[in-house]
């Protein structure tokens, strides 16, 4: 559906109720409840996240923790998430070099620190950011923007 309208989670339905083979649904899951939901609506084996995941990668965890031991996720904490940002650029770095890695990561950071005031005077320095060194200053000086 190129992402236009919401999901139709009938078709999932039907292919569970149909085939003997393992379904698992793609598609307008973006939280644990929203995992939940179609769970319980489709009774498919599995689920995938994909815009879900994009600045989330909590998501998995919190869905497993959730569906299989009820457990509420807790608020992922701003420390955390510069952490896993970090973790996230040495990953992209070490395969795909300097270049590429600021590429993706000026579209990565505004995902992983949506809601923080100071996201928009982040938006502007990404903008300039020429080196890794560079990226990381800003990251961990994000409180001080
Ligand atoms: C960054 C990104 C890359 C994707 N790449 C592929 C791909 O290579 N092949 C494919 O069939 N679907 C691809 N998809 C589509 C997803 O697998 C998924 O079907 C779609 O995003 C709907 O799930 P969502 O609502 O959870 O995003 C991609 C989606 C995203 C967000």
């Amino acid at each position: 559906m190129k992402y236009f309208g919401k999901v139709d989670l009938n078709i999932t339905k039907e292919l569970k109720r149909n085939l003997k083979i393992p379904i698992v649904h793609s598609g307008d899951v973006f939280n644990y409840l929203d995992a939940e939901e179609v769970f319980k609506k489709t009774n498919c084996n599995g689920i995938m996240f994909g815009r879900g995941a994009i600045g989330n990668p909590w998501i998995f965890l919190d869905t497993k923790k959730y569906i299989f031991n009820g457990e509420i996720p807790q608020k992922v904490s701003l420390e955390e998430k510069i952490k896993v940002i970090i973790e996230h650029i040495e990953i992209l770095y070490s395969i795909y070099g300097e270049n590429y890695t600021i590429k993706q990561m000026k579209i990565h950071i505004p995902k992983y620190l949506k809601g923080y005031p100071k996201i928009t005077m982040l938006n502007k320095l990404l903008n300039g950011v020429k080196s890794i060194n560079e990226l990381k200053y800003f990251l961990y000086n994000f409180r001080k923007l």
